[in-house]
């Protein structure tokens, strides 16, 4: 865009063709979309791996403006947001009228340069401060005038009266991570009181399940159970924050590239689970000794226990309205509904999901009225 600083880069995003928009993320980006256009600073806030930077990226995407991106940082001073006097402007005039005299005249001056919430505001684009709460609350007190009265006070020594009207389309989202995370700040009173907050947890096993699939192109059967295996590990945690949906999609992905598959009697899927996951298993410990290894062996057991279907079931023969099983013997099953599985003992309930429906009968799929 003319006038944005050549240092600064300016994004322009588009919906990612992975991006899973199941209800409760459908939900979650409609309202934060809806609060953003109506001109409020929208807050992600939760854990690691929450979808934070995700939904705030896609909400930025549909606001359909170019995206300033600032990641928070300790080191942040105010002029690593608003600018200051950064460069250097260095001009030399010669002055050689009479020819037998040459006078030279060399200037140095400090020169302004606007950073990225300057430039947000000026030229109306949508700032996204992911994990804001990482740079010093002084830092961020900048932001207090912006949000409210929409003027971005600047320092004199930048061309102008000291303050920035803010432009009609300019748009916040935000970031942060609970302030217990180590490196991060309290976040003062006043500017969260300037946003409207929602507060993220792990989504459901269904939205999990999804994007595990939808990131690791392994089925959606087995992307559930491996879902069901990280969330029943999440319970024994102590902050039940993790493993996080990031290991979902790391055993996921490697299972796909080794071309194993999430199934028990997969030794190369329980080699993959056991490299994720040794990092939380050390810390379960029973007398000294870590017993988080024979207990992820269990819960491997028990959620992705699967029994294939006996050999002859293939060959029955199909009827009217039904589709047969695949020649490669791996059936195509629907994939589990749970609902309300967040509430319940979770993990239990969803990993008995997935074995009531791995031991299910049928070699032949009902159509969706239910005929066979
Ligand atoms: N709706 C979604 N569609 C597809 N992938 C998603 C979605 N939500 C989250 N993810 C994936 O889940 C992982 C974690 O998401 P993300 O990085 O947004 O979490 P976060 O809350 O910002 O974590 P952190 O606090 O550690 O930065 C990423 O790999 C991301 O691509
Ligand atoms: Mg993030």
């Amino acid at each position: 865009m003319i006038g944005i600083p050549e240092e600064l880069t300016v994004l322009s995003l588009r919906r990612k063709p992975d991006f899973v928009d199941t209800p409760c993320v459908r939900s979650l980006c409609e309202r934060a979309g809806f609060y953003a256009q109506a001109g409020y600073p929208v807050h992600f806030s939760g854990p690691a791996g929450t979808g934070k930077t995700t939904l705030a990226m896609h909400v930025a995407a549909e606001l359909g403006r170019p995206v300033i991106l600032v990641h928070g940082d300790d080191e942040f001073g105010s002029s690593d947001l608003i600018g200051g006097q950064l460069g250097y402007r260095a001009s030399r005039v010669v002055d050689n009228f009479i020819h037998s005299v040459v006078k030279t005249e060399e200037n140095v001056s400090k020169v302004w340069m606007d950073n990225r919430i300057t430039t947000a505001c000026k030229f109306g684009l949508t700032l996204i401060y992911d994990e804001f709460n990482r740079s010093r609350p002084e830092a961020n007190n900048v932001l207090l005038g912006v949000l409210e009265e929409r003027l971005l006070e600047l320092p004199t020594c930048r061309s102008g009266d000291g303050y920035l009207q803010v432009h009609p389309e300019f748009r916040a989202i935000f970031t942060s991570n609970p302030e217990e995370y180590a490196g991060v700040h309290k976040t003062q009173d006043a500017l969260l009181d300037r946003m409207i907050t929602i507060k993220l947890g792990h989504y459901d096993p269904d939205t999990e399940a999804s994007i595990t699939s939808a990131k690791s192109g392994l089925p959606m059967d087995d992307a559930q159970r491996v879902v069901a295996l990280v969330r029943s590990f999440r319970t024994m945690g102590v902050n039940h924050y993790r493993p996080t949906i990031r290991a979902c999609i790391m055993i996921a992905r490697l299972t796909a590239l080794r071309n194993a598959r999430a199934t028990a009697d997969d030794a190369i899927f329980r080699e993959v689970c056991r490299d994720v996951l040794c990092c939380d298993t050390i810390k379960i410990t029973h007398d000294g000794e870590s017993v988080g290894e024979d207990r992820l062996e269990q819960l491997i057991q028990q959620a992705c226990a699967i029994s294939d279907p006996p050999a002859e079931t293939t060959d029955r023969p199909a009827k009217t309205g039904a589709r047969a099983v695949p020649s490669n013997g791996r059936r195509k099953r629907k994939s589990a509904v749970i609902h309300g599985a967040e509430d319940a003992p979770e993990a239990g309930l969803f990993a008995q999901a997935v074995e009531l429906e791995a031991a299910g009968p049928p070699s032949i799929e009902g159509d969706p009225e239910g005929n066979l």
